[in-house]
């Protein structure tokens, strides 16, 4: 917690109180408010955290009018040319990039606890053929906490440190699972001499009677993506598993919090819902027409994957996804895809479109995600799914961060009451 320098002076009804400001490395300062409510019997109003800092952390910082994300300081664009997830996991989780034998050592954990315990296959086998992967991820997830008891004491340093190396190892298994389990056809076990995303590709694709050679390009794009979904400061599934994990709860459960709600179409669900879009848009020239919907008020329709709370300039993600998006097209042969072209003239004329202009709209990382996914082979139900596998790492981290603070409180906002004051209870005939 960074020291306070300076003090704001609010004043109620005459009487003035002190406000410490605490300032953090870069980025706004924040005036702490803990004391207010004990000194001046108030609370502040802020229902969707616009101007509220809930945390301290060390681990992701934006600053949304540059369009810049660092992780541990280092620049997205970075990562993704030069790094790769699995790097970028030890980088969330320990602070720094490893040296090379650190990240042996590292792959070599996380590969080692690849596959799910054999009981839990019943689990998914309880499901509807045709339920959405994320439904089944939700369960499966949050069962976890029921197959390894020796991960959930979370005052025990090393629980918290094989729970974390689980999560990141079983996460890709068990959405390829619900993945398999929704096409009926039979798991595919992990297989530990591939890489992350190459294991996650061909439990995905590969069948018993043909095995999937991977294309080493798609595991690159696949990789990509999953860097640059590893973490985003204070999102709402990432405040989700802070929250769940304030009350002691185990880590299994409250990652299953966290991609409860990741799944909601105006955050992780904006992948699907932006293909969608894109797809019932179908062609050019019906883009002023949806541009028009979008605007108007009396109806509900948004562009999916325009727009973001922090980032008012650019999302740095999605201008790396757009580049992507291009190669991997242009590798598979299929650079006259329509959708692409669509997603791109969408964009342009939203840009120069006042509205989205004043409103500082732009595309966030989901606008293009779903169109490499698409390309892969992957249905449009499995594009949160591949958002909760990559995310996984920023919610561990921010979850190690919580928990290992020695500040921990269990996180309990107050409201604005506007009910009914005290009545007494009316017999019911007489109601
Ligand atoms: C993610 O927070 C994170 O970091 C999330 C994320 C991560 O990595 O974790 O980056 C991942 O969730 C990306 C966002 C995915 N969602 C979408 O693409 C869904 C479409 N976008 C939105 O619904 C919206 O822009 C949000 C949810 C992303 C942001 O919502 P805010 O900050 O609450 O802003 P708002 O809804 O209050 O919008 C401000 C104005 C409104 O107009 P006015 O009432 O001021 O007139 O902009 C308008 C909105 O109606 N607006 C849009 C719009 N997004 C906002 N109008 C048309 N189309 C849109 N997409």
């Amino acid at each position: 917690m960074g020291d306070s320098k300076t003090t704001a002076r609010l004043t109620i009804d005459g009487k003035d109180f002190e406000l410490p400001v605490l300032a953090g490395t870069t980025g706004p300062d924040v005036i702490d408010i803990r004391k207010l409510y004990g000194q001046a019997g108030v609370f502040t109003y802020d229902p969707g955290f616009t101007s509220t800092a809930s945390c301290d952390s060390t681990i992701t910082y934006i600053d949304g009018e540059k369009g810049e994300l660092l992780h541990r300081g280092y620049p997205i664009d970075q990562l993704a040319e030069k790094s790769h997830f699995l790097e970028v996991c030890y980088l969330l989780l320990y602070g720094e990039l490893p040296t090379a034998a650190q990240l042996e050592d590292f792959e070599e954990r996380v590969t080692r606890h690849t596959m799910l315990h054999e009981q839990m296959m019943y689990l998914f086998r309880g499901y509807r053929r045709d339920a959405h992967p994320m439904a089944i991820m939700v369960g499966v997830v949050g069962a976890l906490s029921a197959f390894y008891h020796d991960s959930t004491d979370i005052t025990d340093p090393w629980q918290r440190e094989v729970a974390s190396i689980r999560m990141i190892a079983k996460m890709p298994t068990i959405a390829a699972m619900a993945f398999k389990y929704t096409l009926g056809q039979p798991f595919v076990y992990p297989r530990n001499d591939l890489d992350y995303a190459s294991n996650f590709m061909r439990m995905c694709f590969a069948v018993p009677a043909e095995d999937y050679e991977v294309n080493p390009i798609l595991s690159r794009a696949m990789d990509r993506i999953f860097t640059l979904h590893a973490d985003h400061e204070q999102n709402a599934s990432t405040s989700t598993v802070r929250l769940a994990s304030s009350s002691g709860a185990n880590p299994f459960a409250c990652i299953a919090a966290g991609i409860a709600c990741l799944w909601g179409p105006a955050h992780g669900g904006a992948n699907q819902a932006c293909l969608e879009m894109l797809r019932e848009i179908g062609s050019v020239d019906r883009i002023p027409e949806y541009l028009a919907r979008a605007k108007d008020k009396d109806d509900d329709f948004r562009l999916m994957g325009f727009g973001h709370r922090v980032y008012k300039n650019f999302d740095p993600r999605a201008k790396v996804m757009k580049q992507s998006a291009d190669e991997v097209l242009e590798l598979l042969g299929i650079e006259d895809n329509p959708t692409l072209q669509v997603a791109k003239a969408l964009e342009k004329a939203a840009l120069e479109d006042d509205y989205f202009v004043d409103k500082k709209l732009f595309p966030n990382v989901d606008f293009y995600s779903g169109i490499i996914l698409e390309a892969m082979g992957f249905p449009t139900s499995m594009f949160t799914p591949i958002f909760a596998v990559s995310r996984t790492i920023g919610w561990i981290s921010q979850w190690k961060e919580m928990i290992s603070d020695p500040q921990l409180k269990i996180g309990r906002p107050r409201q604005l009451y506007h009910g009914e004051t005290l009545r007494d209870y009316i017999d019911i005939e007489n109601r």
